[in-house]
């Protein structure tokens, strides 16, 4: 059986839910799909995607349903960590290897001996530890700093950048050696703002979520037209943005159970009208006068606003201005516009 592009269907055996993913929109499918069929190999990933779209839980999720799952996933931060750092906690050091060494210790690579290794944030990896990474890969086993043997591993790598490597490469920051090395399998993770039908149920999620963690004494409930303004906001800091800002909205209305419209307009850190205006295309004629030009703005930002909420009154309610003032106001600067193109 093939999907609409002609792919293989692979009949999902986990819900991406069991394992708190949550989306139900095509891009959620195919990440799915693509998380199953990974998992059942053994080969080297590269996640790709904007920050806070899941890169780590897709991670996760690979080696859960990964025949490694009952042994470890470690997890490390490549750009969290200075160079010598994060080459004595991924490889491990023998005594002595340096000032403060005072033991042994052993390496995450080692910790993860069976497992998954996951590393995060891979293009900030300086080009020293690079060369070390890409030695591993190749030779299937590690060397502690100071130390003389090589010890085999058995290790799965997941690793994840938010940054685009192949500029990298160009720039000469990232080794095409280790990217062909790492890169045999790639996923990308969806910006939230291609998959906004997503929104209410992570919205529904992280309410749940954050009413058990705060122990509230009622389960909130989000105003529908905020939803709507939840779900027309594009998310530049994606999932995680939109998990901080229900988290902040339950702490501040703690006390009642429903959260307004009005508290998600404050809670947004820009609103939807400047969203907007950063995102239509500015046209200036020669002859338009500057009432010309407000009202050429008013009816792209409404025609934009009306096609993302689906409505002529989901679009007044969002604008806080009542319906038929709307449609007034609307209606004046197409005739004004009309007119002045007339011949
Ligand atoms: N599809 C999703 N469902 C539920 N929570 C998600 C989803 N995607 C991201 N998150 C949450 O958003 C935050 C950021 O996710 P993370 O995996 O760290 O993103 P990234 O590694 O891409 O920056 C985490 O709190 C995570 O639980
Ligand atoms: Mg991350």
């Amino acid at each position: 059986m093939t999907d609409e592009l002609g792919e293989t269907i692979v009949n999902s055996k986990f819900s991406l839910k069991d394992i708190g993913i949550i989306g139900n929109s095509q891009p959620m499918k195919a990440l799915a799909r693509q998380i199953e069929t990974t998992a059942r190999c053994d080969l080297t990933v590269l996640i790709t995607g904007d920050s806070g779209t899941g890169k780590e839980l897709v991670a996760r999720a690979i080696h859960q349903q990964s025949g490694r799952a009952a042994l470890p996933f470690i997890s490390i931060n490549c750009g969290a960590l200075s160079e010598t750092l994060l080459e004595s906690e991924l490889f491990g050091y023998e005594r002595g290897a340096f000032t403060g060494a005072n033991q042994k210790q052993k390496g995450l690579f080692q910790a993860a001996h069976m497992g998954t290794i996951f590393l995060d944030e891979i293009g900030e990896m300086s080009p020293a530890c690079q060369v070390k990474l890409l030695r591993v890969l190749q030779e299937g086993a590690v060397r502690p700093i100071g130390g003389h043997n090589e010890i085999a591993i058995d290790v799965r790598v997941i690793a994840a950048t938010n940054r685009n490597l192949g500029q990298e490469i160009g720039a000469g920051k990232f080794r095409d050696d280790l990217f062909y090395r790492i890169a045999v399998l790639t996923i990308e993770t969806p910006p939230l703002r291609k998959r906004s039908s997503d929104i209410p149920l992570l919205v529904e999620y992280f309410l749940r979520h954050a009413d058990e963690k705060m122990k509230c004494p009622q389960r909130h409930k989000i105003e529908e037209e905020g939803l709507t303004a939840l779900s027309v906001y594009s998310w530049p800091g994606n999932v995680r943005q939109l998990r901080h800002v229900i988290e902040r909205l339950v702490a501040t209305t703690f006390e009642s159970e429903l959260i307004t419209t009005e508290a998600i307009f404050r809670a947004l850190p820009a609103s939807l009208l400047s969203e907007m205006a950063t995102q239509l295309p500015i046209i200036f004629r020669e002859n338009d006068s500057l009432d010309d030009f407000l009202d050429c703005m008013l009816l792209r930002a409404y025609e934009q606003l009306r096609k993302q909420t689906g409505s002529h009154s989901k679009a007044a309610r969002l604008l806080r201005i009542d319906r038929v003032s709307l449609y007034q106001r609307v209606e004046r600067a197409r005739q004004r516009i009309k007119s002045s193109v007339a011949p």
